[in-house]
């Protein structure tokens, strides 16, 4: 049997301020969470397997958001449907590595701004959001909207609390991304 690794480790406040800093030194602008409409993220405390991803790696979630996505995934696969994950919880540092190797291949910070949440700034730091693929489908291309996954979660997903967070032209400038769901705690 494989043991499930230790849990990556959140970044705390002290923390995030520092890689907030980082990102505006590499150029994401001042205003950008207010421009943007997104707030900075808090990174969970506690983080639960959901097992592994495409490419083997375990991947983590909010304990609530795991549960929600395993009995959603589970729900999926009895009706024939295949939900695989790309990415789920990413620290504010690991977003930081992100912006800054696309930065070294020569992208710029808009272009980049256009696909990755700044650091301290994405959702995938909540620990409740997650990128789904699904057999015949490349990985974080649009093509997905095209799947029965997609098709499966745009019926099902919020039965298991999942919103699609990037729909076209969001009022955040982020591109269209349809594997990207978040899980949303219910108002009481
Ligand atoms: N790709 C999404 C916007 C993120 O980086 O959080
Ligand atoms: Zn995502």
């Amino acid at each position: 049997m494989p043991t499930t690794p230790a849990p990556p480790v959140p970044c705390d406040a002290a923390r995030r301020r520092d890689v907030i800093a980082a990102a505006f030194a590499l150029g994401v602008p001042a205003d950008y969470g207010r421009t943007r409409k997104l707030p900075i993220v808090r990174e969970p405390n506690v983080l639960a397997s959901i097992g592994t991803d495409i490419h083997e790696r375990t991947q983590w979630l909010a304990p609530r958001a795991a549960r929600a996505f395993l009995r959603m995934r589970e729900a999926a696969r009895a009706n024939g449907i295949a939900l695989d994950v790309v990415s789920a919880y990413r620290s504010a540092d690991y977003q930081l590595g992100i912006v800054r190797r696309k930065r070294q291949r020569g992208l710029d910070m808009a272009e980049i701004l256009r696909v990755s949440a700044a650091p301290g700034y994405s959702e995938h730091h909540s620990g409740r959001a997650i990128d789904i693929t699904t057999p015949g489908y490349a990985p974080l291309e649009e093509e997905f909207e095209r799947s029965p996954a997609f098709a499966w979660l745009k019926r099902h997903a919020s039965r298991f609390g999942f919103r699609l967070s990037y729909p076209r032209k969001n009022r955040h400038g982020i591109a269209y991304e349809p594997w990207h769901w978040c899980w949303h705690a219910r108002k009481r």
